[in-house]
């Protein structure tokens, strides 16, 4: 059986004091479930957010890394830094980390060599953007993007890679894959692992949607055979919300 998961990415938002009140109010709220359960806040409050939950079943993850070890690159933030605070699951390709601050295929492959070296988990996301899918072009863009970061990897990095396939289109835009799309595309991201590895692996492997993921619409897009969970957006800034869309899984 596949892991279930459902995980917060806060991006630029919230505060200390902000996210204090949000990580009260979640730890007070989360529902019995076999799904995982994850938030990632900014970095420089990752280190209170694992403080906060040492003893609740939310888990942490960081937005972002470096691949370097340590060095000069300023403003960035290195696996052992994430490791040492006792954060050991890392987001990987965000769409806004590609297309605002330029990460390419490349780095993405060095980012996920080093947290593999470095034993952490990986969130690892991609997705077609509007035109490219308007173009009919969405399947080969997401095997590209699979292909140039991970299938060089060896099989049994598998079992540290979550998948978290996201619509450039429907991030933060209110306007979501239909249950039918996202079914869609996790098939084909299945398939298309099963050729590049095995069968095992693509059955194993946790796939994800993230794009508008809202409390209405959670439980029609989870029920989907091939969709594992959701990465979530805005929606998982307001605890209530975020908590009905764990309760959707
Ligand atoms: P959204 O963001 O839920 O606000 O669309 C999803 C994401 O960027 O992971």
């Amino acid at each position: 059986m596949r892991t279930k998961i459902v995980a917060g990415n806060w991006k630029m938002n919230k505060t200390l004091s902000e996210t204090e009140v949000l990580l009260t109010e979640l730890v007070s709220k989360v529902p019995d479930t076999k799904a995982e359960v994850i938030v990632a806040p900014t970095f420089v409050n990752l280190s209170t957010t694992v403080n906060h939950l040492a003893n609740s079943v939310v888990q942490v993850a960081a937005q972002n890394m470096h691949f370097a070890t340590n060095g000069a690159f300023t403003g960035e933030i290195s696996a052992a830094m994430l490791l040492d605070i006792g954060v050991k699951t890392v987001i990987i390709g965000h769409s806004e980390r590609r297309s605002i601050f330029g990460e390419t295929d490349d780095m993405l492959a060095k980012k996920v060599q080093t947290a593999l070296d470095n034993k952490m988990r990986i969130i690892f996301c991609f997705g077609e953007e509007l035109a490219e899918r308007k173009h009919n072009k969405h399947f080969e863009v997401v095997e590209s993007q699979l292909k140039n970061a991970l299938f060089s990897l060896p099989v049994e990095a598998w079992s540290h890679i979550v998948l978290a396939y996201e619509p450039v289109w429907a991030i933060g835009t209110g306007e979501t894959a239909s249950p039918e799309q996202a079914q869609e595309m996790h098939a084909f991201i299945r398939k298309t692992i099963a050729k590049a590895f095995n069968q095992k692996v693509a059955e194993d492997v946790t796939i994800l949607y993230g794009g508008s993921v809202k409390p209405n619409n959670a439980k029609e897009i989870f029920s989907k055979p091939d969709v594992d969970g959701g990465l979530i957006g805005g929606a998982s800034l307001v605890a209530d919300d975020f908590i009905a869309i764990i309760k959707a899984i």
